[in-house]
């Protein structure tokens, strides 16, 4: 009877104290991480917007962590404790049917893209396999004061009325803007191997003619133009008719003067008509996420593709217009 109850005391005991260590305690030491620098508590709107991420099922499909692996890279630097300071229970999630959503805020600034999106995934991306999450929005006669339509390309859009978002759409929509990385402070590690070293300067005794002719990292543009800019503009500079322009003979693009390319670029665009069309998106800055280089790849893959012919431009030249600041 004795050993019966030792063996059942003891293994309790044991049950006991491997939960303490093993569960309780890290938790406790995780709630003392401290925010990293830059990491903000979520708006009453924002955490709305979780409880509707969560509610959707958005999880099931994107994670929200970004390894140290190279494989990572496109979506952020690796991610570290302090980034989830605010965003417990985390949702790290574990399938990855679509991209990591970690910096989705930084990477899909634009809110009447993240509505269309979520309208009918296919009427910004053709390929996508998302689901359409049209229970977020409502179909109505007219826009109601207050309230914006989502312009939803015509082949996408209801046959009549208007479509607007639901309370639940808008703060979603806050919730994935929200999803930012700030920078990690100075010497904390990512976990990371550091970037290769920049190509060596040219060797002494080329001829300097060469730097002169006109060339540009061709694949350079294209991977970034994939990346920072298709989403919008299209794979193939087509746009989104009515929503994002298409770049395709876009006279500004078209333009032997390269300034105000650069200047849209920069400093983002918003309420121009261009070839008769004005566009209810925005174009976002990119001042702060692309380097000068990256801005003259990105614009002479533009200026050389889909039939377009302008003389490209150096970094050189970005640089000297970004000096020049907003105004032309
Ligand atoms: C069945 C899987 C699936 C579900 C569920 C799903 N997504 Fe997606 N999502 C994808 C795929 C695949 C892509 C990539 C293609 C695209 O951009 O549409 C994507 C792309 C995205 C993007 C663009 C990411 C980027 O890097 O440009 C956002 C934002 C997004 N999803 C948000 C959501 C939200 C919010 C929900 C929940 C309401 C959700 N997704 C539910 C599969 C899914
Ligand atoms: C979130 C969507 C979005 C993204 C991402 C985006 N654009 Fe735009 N872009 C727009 C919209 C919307 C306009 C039209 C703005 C207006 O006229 O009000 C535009 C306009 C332009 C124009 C035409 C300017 C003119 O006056 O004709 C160029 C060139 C351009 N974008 C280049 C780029 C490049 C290069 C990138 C990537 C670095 C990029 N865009 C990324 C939405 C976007």
């Amino acid at each position: 009877m004795y050993k019966l109850l030792a063996i059942a005391g003891g293994s309790t005991l044991m049950y006991a104290v491997w939960s303490v260590m093993m569960a309780i305690l890290p938790g406790f030491e995780l709630a003392a991480v401290p925010p990293g620098d830059g990491v903000s508590q979520l708006t009453l709107l924002q955490q709305h917007g979780r409880d509707v991420y969560v509610s959707e099922g958005c999880a099931y499909c994107h994670t929200q962590q970004v390894r140290p692996l190279p494989v990572d890279q496109i979506f952020g630097r690796p991610s570290a404790p302090g980034d989830f300071a605010y965003q417990t229970p985390e949702l790290l999630g574990s399938e990855r049917t679509g991209p990591d959503l970690t910096n989705v805020g930084a990477r899909q600034a634009s809110d009447v893209w993240q509505y269309i999106h979520l309208y009918d995934p296919r009427a910004v991306v053709p390929q996508s396999v998302m689901p359409s999450f049209r229970a977020l929005f409502k179909v109505v006669d007219q826009v109601p004061a207050g309230e914006q339509a989502v312009p939803v390309p015509k082949a996408y859009a209801p046959a009549h009325g208007v479509v607007i978002p639901t309370a639940k759409a808008k703060a979603l929509v806050a919730y994935l803007l929200s999803l930012k990385q700030p920078p990690l402070p100075k010497g904390q590690s990512t976990g990371m191997a550091a970037p290769a070293p920049a190509a060596p300067p040219a060797p002494k005794g080329s001829t300097p003619a060469a730097a002169t002719v006109a060339s540009f990292d061709a694949a350079n543009g294209s991977k970034l133009f994939a990346s920072t800019c298709a989403a919008c503009h299209g794979a193939q500079g087509a746009g989104v008719p009515g929503v994002f322009p298409p770049l395709a003979g876009n006279p500004v693009v078209n333009d032997k003067d390269p300034s105000e390319h650069v200047r849209v670029v920069l400093h983002g665009l918003h309420g121009r008509a261009i070839n008769g069309t004005t566009y209810a998106a925005q174009m976002p800055s990119f001042a702060a996420q692309l380097s000068d280089a990256q801005i003259a790849d990105i614009i002479d893959h533009e200026r050389t593709s889909w039939g377009n012919h302008a003389p490209t431009v150096t970094a050189k030249q970005v640089a000297a217009i970004r000096a020049k600041g907003e105004q032309p």
